[in-house]
């Protein structure tokens, strides 16, 4: 398999890290609109480097296209690139809006080519024993969710269109909330169907929102609050769920602990492979099997619909419902 990479940016290198690694798939090509980025990218792996992304897919027919752009070329790329007969690695989240969801989904179908959303949550030992856990009932029944992640999110070295909702789709809840509500959904084999949460804007940066809390409820019935801040202070990404005999601390990418009888005990998790390495391994063995990749276009939809319904709430200042048997349509009134 020879996958190109489509926007030489920060997430580019763990794609470029992950491939240089791996035998069965080799990187080929890499395009960015800014020339000297992708030159350098290019030079580091001995690859070839393009400032347009549609003439490296016409001049190297790739098997694989990795598209880490700005979240509003999402869609305009994603279709593009199936409609050239590409499978899809696609950066998390999936679009801006749901509906540009269904129009991806739609030639995605239509050319029979694969689509994954790189939603990394689901390759981390410490998430993966966490779900294993949950499962097993061995903590009994699962009742609550705490997921809550501190950044500085105004960092400089951000680039520019993450802080311009035109671009990003908006801010720490369409980027960070992504993987919180991925997070709670995979772990919990749910889909996120009632949202009331709200948001703030005292960024120093642009016109995005730069805190988040939600309390959503999974079409399971369990009730789960999301708690982001990107205002700087102390960083944290901890998810907390509370069972009836005991709870678990799940740090993502750093432990998992089961708290039981007043104390925290480290549980041993392994890490065999790099996240990002074992989501090219699950895309390699979808194509391979003509299977339905767990980060499919549907499934990113959800994803995508949760975050619109977010914003909708805090519009709104009333819980949305999120019907998502019918693919995460806005089932409330107020959600406009
Ligand atoms: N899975 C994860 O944990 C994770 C982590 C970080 C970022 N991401 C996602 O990866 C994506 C990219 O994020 P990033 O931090 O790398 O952003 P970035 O700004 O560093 O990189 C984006 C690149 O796209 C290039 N670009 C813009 N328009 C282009 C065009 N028309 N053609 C070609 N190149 C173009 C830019 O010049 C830039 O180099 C986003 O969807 C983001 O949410 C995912």
């Amino acid at each position: 398999m020879r996958p190109a990479i489509i926007g030489a940016g920060a997430i580019s290198a763990l794609h470029l890290q992950a491939l240089a690694g791996m035998d069965e798939i080799e990187a080929v090509a890499i395009a960015d609109i800014d020339g000297d980025r992708a030159g350098e990218a290019a030079r580091q792996h001995t690859i070839r480097a393009y400032t347009d992304y549609r003439l490296m897919v016409e001049k190297e027919k790739p098997d694989i296209v990795v598209i880490t752009l700005p979240h509003h070329l999402h869609r305009d790329c994603a279709i593009w690139c199936a409609q050239s007969g590409c499978h899809i690695l696609l950066e998390k989240p999936m679009a801006i809006r749901a509906e540009d969801c269904d129009e991806i989904i739609g030639v995605v179908n239509d050319r029979k080519v694969k689509l994954m959303v790189g939603h990394t949550q689901h390759y981390f030992a410490e998430n993966i024993k966490a779900r294993e856990m949950i499962e097993s009932g061995q903590l009994g029944k699962l009742v609550m969710i705490n997921d809550v992640r501190h950044v500085d999110y105004y960092a400089d070295s951000r680039p520019g269109w993450f802080f311009e909702t035109a671009k990003s789709g908006g801010g720490i809840a369409m980027n960070l909330g992504s993987h919180a509500i991925d997070r709670i959904q995979w772990l919990t084999d749910s889909k996120i169907a009632q949202v009331k949460a709200s948001v703030s804007f005292y960024g120093t940066r642009g016109d995005i929102e730069g805190s988040l809390t939600a309390f959503v409820r999974t079409d399971r019935g369990l009730p789960c609050v999301i708690s982001q801040s990107g205002y700087g202070g102390v960083n944290r990404d901890e998810t907390e769920l509370v069972f009836t005999e005991g709870m678990l601390k799940l740090r993502t990418g750093a432990g998992l602990w089961v708290g039981r009888s007043g104390e925290y005990r480290q549980v041993e998790t392994i890490q065999n492979e790099p996240p990002f390495v074992l989501q090219y391994r699950d895309l390699l063995d979808c194509i391979r099997a003509d299977a339905v990749p767990e980060c499919s276009g549907e499934y990113s939809k959800s994803v995508v619909s949760a975050v619109q319904a977010i914003y909708a709430s805090h519009r709104s200042g009333q819980e949305v419902a999120l019907n998502q048997q019918q693919g995460g349509t806005l089932a409330c009134s107020t959600a406009t």
